[in-house]
């Protein structure tokens, strides 16, 4: 695909998103409790997630209709393909079902091994986050940036606290307790793809998260890495989209995040 049609395709996504945003900013309130599944501890989903997902294999086919899917709710059958959709119709759904408003709707487009187009759009604020490949990244038609942050002193971060996956508690305190005393601040905002968003345009200094599913960072991976920023999995490699653990910032701060990570994580390594 050369760059004119890629920046075409990630446009009229954008589209796509944009009107299953209102779908589910109208359901914003209306879902009842009996409406709720848990899907496995703390995962919880509803029609709305179900919904917008078919919404969003429709449009997305509409518009590239030689891709697959791979999506978190299995509306449609995952399979392999040159090109993959991949896609969160919902990230941040106990924010959405307990009514707080920072819930995202995140796309990404893989080619091969590579994420070419990647979207993450919020759906309260109209926010829409987008990159394709070697285009840039932006914001509803602003270009954006990381930050140029180099102190950790200096540093806003997100991460995702462990709300399944325990095993590693001990591990994580110790980078949150080390992190709480030499940063600005930490958050926990709860939409994984909006982390990488806010990366990408500089309102996070960096993200950190584990047990991390594909879909929740496949839209926000090109964003921070078309913003000028970088990423890796907690022991320094590549394997950050299928890997289950991300860390994501300005390159100063990811090199810091690492460091600090490792010697929590891995400290006999
Ligand atoms: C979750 C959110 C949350 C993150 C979890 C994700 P969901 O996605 O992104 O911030 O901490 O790891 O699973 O379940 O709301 O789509
Ligand atoms: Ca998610
Ligand atoms: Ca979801």
């Amino acid at each position: 695909m050369n760059q004119d049609t890629l920046k075409n395709l990630c446009i009229e996504s954008c589209e796509v998103i944009r009107e299953v945003g209102i779908f589910i900013k109208h359901e914003l309130g209306k879902v009842q409790a009996s409406a709720i599944e848990t899907k496995a501890l703390n995962s919880l989903v509803s029609y709305v997630d179900k919904e917008a997902e078919k919404q969003l294999v429709k449009g997305l086919n509409a518009l590239l209709p030689e891709a697959t899917f791979l999506t978190e709710e299995e509306t449609v059958k995952s399979e392999a393909g040159e090109y993959q959709w991949i896609i969160d119709p919902l990230d941040g759904t106990t924010n959405f079902l307990h009514q707080l408003p920072f819930f995202s709707v995140s796309v990404g487009l893989q080619h091969k091994e590579e994420i070419i187009i990647g979207i993450v759009y919020e759906v309260n604020r109209k926010e829409c986050f987008y990159a394709w490949k070697g285009g840039g990244a932006f914001l509803n038609d602003k270009k954006i940036q990381v930050t140029k942050t180099a102190q950790l002193g200096d540093t806003l971060i997100a991460t995702g606290f462990p709300y399944y996956d325990y095993e590693h508690m001990q591990a994580y305190l110790g980078v949150l307790e080390n992190l709480m005393r030499n940063t600005r601040g930490l958050r926990r905002l709860g939409s994984a793809a909006l982390d990488l968003a806010y990366v990408a345009c500089g309102r996070f200094d960096a993200y950190f998260e584990y047990s991390l599913n594909a879909w929740d960072v496949a839209g926000g991976i090109l964003l921070v890495k078309e913003a000028g920023g970088e990423l890796s999995d907690f022991k320094g490699g590549d394997d950050y989209l299928f890997g289950r653990q991300l860390i994501a910032g300005n390159p100063q701060i990811l090199k810091a995040l690492q460091g600090l990570i490792r010697e929590n994580f891995y400290p006999n390594s």
